[in-house]
């Protein structure tokens, strides 16, 4: 389910993840600097000389072959333990002891499925449920090729009238109520971006309907421009996006065992707060063209519902419907089970037993393919593990643990990680530093990563030591300076919402990173959850070389390697400082939006929030002063403190409880928006507690939780 990072929405102050999933906003040329960051149009910084060994360890033919290799057989989750073993063996091969962890979850797979649109004077029009094969393409013409489908989506059979639901998002379906379109009964036609997929179909749930056709649609690709792949860049016609509908935003993992690891025997729930009741399936934009056409003169026009994004490119006018008498009939048939997934863990251990990293990468995708999603991702694994593998042969052992994992059906749910995170949450609390992430590690040209503010300098300084592979920019660094310039608050770091496996990591109270290359307007269009996104569009449009894989490679295990070996561990608390300033900023937007802002503040004491944050950014201030006294980093004893202080510090923010209805995000600065899934709501208890209402008895109980979490990290901080 990665979110797809993309380049259209051009917003260069909000955070990367966000309702337009990934922000990659355009290079700025020509406005010269103000802004914090600081151009280094330099020669690569030097590398020491392990920095040397890893990162010329990277080898642009053999993650070439990596890539080829995964994106030639099915590996859909629970399909491919030969897949898995192969990565095991590969880290084993190169050093770094590794093993299959076995999971037993809920999956299901597409059997049989229809759409068909029946016109009033008894035509009909059946979609065309699988893309077009393309001869040059090998793997689109694989006769095992996976159809259209949503996973975990129901089987069921609606014939009804349809409504055209704009992105299908919370307000979409509010205007449409207040327009007076009768959603009851009906069948959702939505379109592909904004909020999480299972969000869409969850809330024309909510609303009554009775199935729902999700559509790409063109006006959210990087171009239209140009000939469609395979002959340039533009999108296939065919092209419809897979995807699963689970309802992320309660929680992920098996929906049968929520919190606990799926191993045989586990006792199981049904999943019915996550699993959706209603069948849906993924259509191209050709085929959503005469649906949407259908509605053209009915209803609403797209023109007079007035809601930014409503509006696509195909030739409609993007009406509500009904259009009366012209029905969709959807036919969906799964079959479900409980399957073994199987993740593949590798484990260096460091001379420090009681601190670990933990670098992740899924490996299952939707299609044969998945070059991009998640493919490039695995590919850089691989030869990370390569990289380790060089240096572990000098004799060197890593100050920390480092453990390298390789998930199983992250598409579904994130559910390889999160049942992990589940099995080993007692050791994770105890030792866990830092969980770096790589889902599509490549699918254009530009950087993007979202994280937890502490690892945001340690990683702007691990990219003046990559080399940027394409264009003027002589450094990783240098590509994102232009990127990310005026993103004053961030540096160009979003914060973390959901979408991909450091999810339960950061809800275990972990610190996360999570680093893509993807394109934004003007690259080629990335063919998300398509057929398409093969190894062949890869070689012709992607990454030819394998040049930005090389990048993305060298800049996750260069993070690694600073993460598990620095003698003080790289986090920048400053940073930290920082972004709990921006939760409570955040917040007192809300807070000052209302209209009875006095009664609010009486019924609600704001001030110890602020007490706190002021205690926490002095906190963090006396922590960097400590640690960069003179003599502190020869002083052993006191660098092993103020490491375990920077491991420990993170814990602090997890409330036991969880939010309010969904007790599995538990990290009171961020959860993934309730309404989006993908981007991150901060500080979600109290923000959601006087969001949804009026009930401000909640709203202050999390208020006092958020307080007491932010002190107890004060506490742990706490030098002397
Ligand atoms: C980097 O290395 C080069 C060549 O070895 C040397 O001339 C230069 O002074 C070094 N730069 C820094 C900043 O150490
Ligand atoms: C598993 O993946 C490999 C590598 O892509 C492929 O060769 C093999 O056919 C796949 N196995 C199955 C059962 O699909
Ligand atoms: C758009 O659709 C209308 C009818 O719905 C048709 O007359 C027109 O030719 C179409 N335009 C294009 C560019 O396909
Ligand atoms: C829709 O069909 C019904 C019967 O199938 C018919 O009575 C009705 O007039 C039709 N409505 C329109 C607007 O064509
Ligand atoms: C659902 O539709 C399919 C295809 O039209 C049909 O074969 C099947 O019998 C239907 N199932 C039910 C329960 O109506
Ligand atoms: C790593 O440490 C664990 C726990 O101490 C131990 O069980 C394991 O054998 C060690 N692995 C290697 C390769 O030394
Ligand atoms: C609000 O709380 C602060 C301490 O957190 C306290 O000093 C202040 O008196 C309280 N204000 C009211 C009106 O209760
Ligand atoms: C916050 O810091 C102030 C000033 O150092 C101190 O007086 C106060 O006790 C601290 N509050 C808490 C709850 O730690
Ligand atoms: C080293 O650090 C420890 C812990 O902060 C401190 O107690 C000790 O006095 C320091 N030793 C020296 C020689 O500064
Ligand atoms: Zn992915």
């Amino acid at each position: 389910m990665a979110r797809r990072y993309s380049g259209i929405c051009l917003s260069l102050v909000v955070p990367l993840a966000t309702a337009c999933q990934h922000l990659i906003p355009e290079p700025i040329s020509g406005v010269s600097s103000g802004a914090m960051l600081k151009i280094r149009d330099t020669p690569l910084t030097n590398l020491t000389e392990n920095e040397a060994i890893l990162s010329n360890a990277f080898d642009a033919i053999e993650i070439e072959t990596w890539s080829s290799y995964y994106t030639h057989g099915d590996h859909i989750a629970g399909r491919n333990k030969s897949m898995a073993q192969w990565t095991a063996d590969k880290f084993t091969g190169y050093g770094i002891p590794a093993s299959l962890a076995e999971y037993e979850v809920l999956l299901n797979y597409p059997v049989s499925a229809s759409v068909s649109l029946n016109y009033p004077d008894g035509s009909k029009y059946d979609a065309q449920l699988f893309e077009d094969p393309v001869a040059e393409d090998e793997t689109t013409t694989y006769p095992d090729s996976i159809p259209a489908f949503h996973g975990y989506s129901a089987t069921g059979n609606a014939t009804a009238e349809y409504i055209y639901v704009g992105k299908g998002h919370v307000d979409d379906f509010k205007r449409l109520l207040q327009l007076g379109v009768d959603l009851k009964g009906k069948i959702a036609l939505a379109m592909y971006g904004g909020p999480f997929r299972g969000v869409k179909v969850k809330n024309a749930q909510a609303n009554g309907m009775v199935g729902a056709i999700l559509f790409t649609d063109p006006i959210t690709d990087s171009t239209q421009d140009g000939a469609s792949y395979p002959d340039g860049p533009a999108r296939h016609p065919s092209s419809l996006q897979r995807g699963s509908v689970l309802d992320l935003t309660k929680y992920t993992g098996d929906p049968t065992t929520p919190g606990y690891p799926s191993k045989p025997g586990a006792k199981r729930t049904d999943g019915h707060e996550v699993l959706p009741q209603i069948p849906s399936l993924p259509i191209s934009y050709r085929d959503a063209t005469l649906l949407l056409q259908a509605l053209d003169g009915y209803g609403v026009s797209g023109k007079d519902v007035s809601r930014d994004g409503w509006v696509g490119a195909l030739n409609a006018t993007y009406s509500t419907g009904p259009a009366p008498n012209t029905t969709i009939s959807i036919s969906n048939i799964m079959s479900s089970s409980i399957t073994p997934i199987w993740n593949a863990i590798g484990i260096i251990n460091g001379t420090h037993a009681d601190e670990t990293i933990i670098v992740g990468n899924h490996r299952d995708a939707w299609i044969i393919g998945g070059a991009g999603d998640p493919n490039s991702g695995t590919a850089v694994l691989v030869e990370l593990s390569k990289a380790f593998g060089e240096l572990l042969k000098t004799g060197w052992k890593p100050r920390r643990n480092i453990v390298l994992c390789s998930w199983d059906a992250e598409e579904y749910g994130l559910v390889g990680s999160t049942e992990w995170v589940e099995e080993y949450a007692p050791w994770l609390s105890e030792t866990a530093i830092s969980y770096i992430n790589v889902d599509i590690a490549v699918a254009g040209p530009k950087p993007g990563a979202a994280s937890s503010p502490e690892l945001r300098t340690v990683a702007q300084d691990i990219m003046t030591k990559v080399k940027y592979p394409k264009g003027d920019f002589k450094t990783l660094y240098d590509a994102w300076y232009a990127l990310y310039r005026f993103r004053l608050d961030d540096h160009g770091f979003g914060n973390l919402g959901s979408g991909s496996d450091y999810t339960a990591f950061l809800q275990l109270g972990i610190g996360a990173l999570d680093f893509s290359m993807q394109g934004s307007r003007g690259d080629p269009v990335y063919h998300y959850h398509s057929n398409y996104d093969s190894y062949h569009w890869m070689t012709k449009y992607g990454d030819k070389d394998f040049v930005s894989h090389t990048a993305a490679g060298q800049f996750l295990t260069l993070l690694t390697y600073h993460l598990a070996d620095d003698a003080l561990i790289p986090f920048d608390l400053d940073a930290m400082q920082k972004g709990v300033e921006q939760w409570l900023r955040n917040f007192l937007i809300l807070v000052n939006s209302f209209s009875d802002l006095e009664k609010l503040q009486r019924d609600i004491n704001f001030s110890g929030l602020h007490n706190a944050q002021k205690n926490f950014t002095q906190a963090a201030t006396d922590f960097t002063a400590w640690t960069n006294q003179e003599g502190f980093r020869s002083n052993d004893t006191a660098v092993s403190l103020a490491n375990k202080k920077l491991r420990d510090f993170q814990r602090a923010f997890i409330n036991p409880e969880g939010l309010p209805g969904r007790s599995f995000y538990k990290n009171v600065g961020y959860a993934p928006d309730v309404n989006d899934g993908y981007s991150a709501q901060t500080l979600p208890g109290p923000t959601e507690a006087l969001r949804n209402g009026e009930d401000r008895v909640a709203a202050r109980a999390q208020v006092e939780i958020t307080i007491a979490c932010i002190l107890k990290a004060v506490e742990i901080l706490k030098v002397g």
